[in-house]
């Protein structure tokens, strides 16, 4: 169990506000991911769930009850830290059983339990070996190890993998939504980056200045973002703004066209203009454009693209991909 339901919670630190009345249903299972640029409010909102601070206001509950007051210890849910403070003087196996002895599990259930864990995650081989002995995506894969063994109604991932190098956090990546869909526990994960937002979460929770912007499946903050906010901040590289003349053309006060989502030509189109930078990653090419009168816009082609700075390009938006906002950045349907 782990469905988790937020009710006007805020969080006022003396007379600055880090969240606002916000509301939440996070359901048994889901993958749920927090986004947003730093210091918008996701660790704040995972520490009130979890219980390490306490709400200025509102309710939490978790699976029906009302847990706002309850303890951290006692609200069922495990946190795993970007820093994994394993202990070093200590063996895997034991590293991995320490909240079990803590909370007094006789012998036989606390091996059963770290057997279990050791398996799911590929440790089974490690389990005498000290932190020192291993690779960082291994420490990392520890340190959930031992939040696996209190089998928690939700795992609470606060940026675990922003300490890893590039190669690393996408095979972490895989592992976790590997184990989510083992455990098929609630996940709540914490990030900064999109990327990882996309890729792992059943619905994600964008945030900016402790307001929740918009709630969906990637997919639907992708294709429907309900502000610029989030038209700008889910994607890579980032939808084009595009104000003025061209934008009331369109009964907008902003047009947003993703790179992905305007045609390529060297001899016609809709929007003239010279490449200013090209990069040629051989699966894409993405080319940054100084056009007549818009602005400079990023376009992306489906492999080799073969043009140069200075060159002529011209970009012919999908139609039927624009996206258009008001004066006040929200959508228009
Ligand atoms: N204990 C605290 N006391 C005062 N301000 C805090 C405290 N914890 C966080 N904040 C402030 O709350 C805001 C949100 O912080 P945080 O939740 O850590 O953001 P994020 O995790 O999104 O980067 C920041 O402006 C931060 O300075
Ligand atoms: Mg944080």
């Amino acid at each position: 169990m782990g469905h988790i339901s937020l009710r006007q919670i805020t969080k006022s630190f003396g007379d600055v506000d880090v969240i606002r009345p916000l509301d939440l249903e996070i359901r048994d299972g889901e993958f749920i991911v927090f986004v947003g640029p730093s210091g918008c409010g996701k660790s704040t909102l995972l520490r009130l769930i979890a219980g390490l601070e306490d709400v200025s206001s509102g309710t939490i509950e978790i699976d029906g009850r009302d847990a706002t007051e309850v303890p951290p210890a006692k609200r069922g849910l495990a946190m795993v830290f970007q820093s994994y403070a394993l202990y070093p003087h200590m063996s895997v196996r034991k590293n991995i059983a320490f909240p079990l002895k803590m909370a007094g599990l006789d012998k036989a259930e606390i091996e059963r339990r770290v057997t279990d864990a050791a398996r799911v995650l590929n440790l089974s081989d490690y389990l005498d070996r000290r932190p020192g002995q291993l690779s960082g995506g291994q420490r990392q894969r520890v340190a959930i190890g031992r939040a696996i063994v209190r089998e928690p109604a939700a795992f609470l991932f606060d940026e675990p993998l922003s300490n890893l190098d590039a190669a690393l956090r996408v095979n972490m990546r895989l592992e976790i939504s590997e184990l989510h869909n083992s455990l098929e526990t609630t996940m709540i994960y914490v990030t900064h980056d999109q990327i990882e937002a996309m890729t792992m979460a059943d619905r994600i929770v964008v945030l900016q200045a402790g307001r929740i912007e918009q709630v969906g499946t990637p997919l639907e903050l992708y294709a429907q973002p309900r502000n610029l906010f989030v038209a700008g901040f889910i994607g890579s590289p980032k939808m084009n703004f595009i104000e003025g003349a061209e934008a009331k053309k369109h009964d907008a006060h902003t047009l947003g066209i993703r790179p992905e989502h305007m045609a390529l030509s060297t001899t016609d189109g809709a929007w003239k203009g010279k490449v200013s930078v090209s990069e040629h990653l051989g699966s894409d090419t993405f080319l940054h454009v100084q056009t007549e009168g818009l602005g400079t816009l990023t376009a992306r082609a489906d492999g080799e693209f073969p043009v140069r700075h200075g060159d002529t390009v011209w970009l012919t938006p999908q139609t039927d991909k624009l996206h258009r906002f008001d004066a006040e950045g929200l959508a228009l349907r």
